[in-house]
């Protein structure tokens, strides 16, 4: 059973702490130790969930978590400086990203899309993107969605939607503009995995 649960709607601190430890768990297996100039550790998680908890979600398969997506909105001048690589990931602070209540949500920058190993190579992120960008749709008339390149299974996964590269990262990361359609963000149709599809976990 697969199940895409928005930030917002974790109801306790204790399901979101469980969450965050989750996700940081996953970015440790996938990525080895980051740079925390690049995640943050869990206090910064929770300072960013509290402020714009619809930033994440996360992917459960039969409860466990799966995976997450997280994209924060920016305001221009942020998406600026984030586009002429002086803003890493975590760097990028709560007074950066607009609350929900300021309506101030033109442009999306994609922080991050993982997956735990034993659950790659199954379309799970295709799920997460289409509830990513279903959200965003209803929400906003985005002007841009940005997005780093961090991998190859990344550029591959995005690359249908790539439209120009605006900039690179401090560590040689290449960052893109992609392609909206009427200022809404594009899904993939044809999702290999469907909410009644049972996920069999591929070896790690
Ligand atoms: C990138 C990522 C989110 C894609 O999610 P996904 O659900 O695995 O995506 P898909 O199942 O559609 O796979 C996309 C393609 O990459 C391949 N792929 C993904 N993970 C793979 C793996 N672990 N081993 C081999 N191939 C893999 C798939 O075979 C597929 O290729 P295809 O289109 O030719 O079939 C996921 O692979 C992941 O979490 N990777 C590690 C973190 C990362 O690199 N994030 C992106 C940063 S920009």
């Amino acid at each position: 059973m697969i199940d895409i649960i928005r930030g917002d709607d974790f109801t306790t601190e204790y399901s979101i702490t469980r969450v965050i430890r989750a996700v940081l768990e996953i970015d440790r297996l996938v990525y080895g130790v980051l740079d925390p100039a690049d995640n943050g550790d869990e206090n910064f998680w929770r300072e960013r969930w509290r402020h714009r908890p619809d930033a994440h979600h996360v992917c459960f398969v039969n409860g466990f978590v799966a995976g997450y997506l997280q994209a924060v909105p920016l305001f221009p001048w942020t998406s600026h400086l984030v586009k002429s690589g002086q803003l890493r990931d975590a760097q990028i602070l709560d007074s950066h990203v607009p609350l929900v209540s300021q309506r101030e949500d033109q442009s999306l920058y994609i922080m991050s899309v993982v997956l735990h190993p034993a659950f790659q190579g199954l379309g799970l992120a295709h799920k997460m993107w289409n509830a990513t960008a279903s959200y965003w749709n209803k929400l906003s008339e985005l002007q841009e969605c940005l997005l780093t390149i961090w991998s190859e299974h990344g550029g591959k996964f995005f690359r249908p939607f790539f439209g120009a590269r605006v900039g690179v990262d401090a560590k040689g990361h290449q960052i893109f503009s992609l392609n909206l359609d009427h200022n809404k963000l594009p899904v993939f149709s044809g999702a290999k995995t469907n909410g009644s599809f049972a996920v069999g976990m591929r070896s790690a």
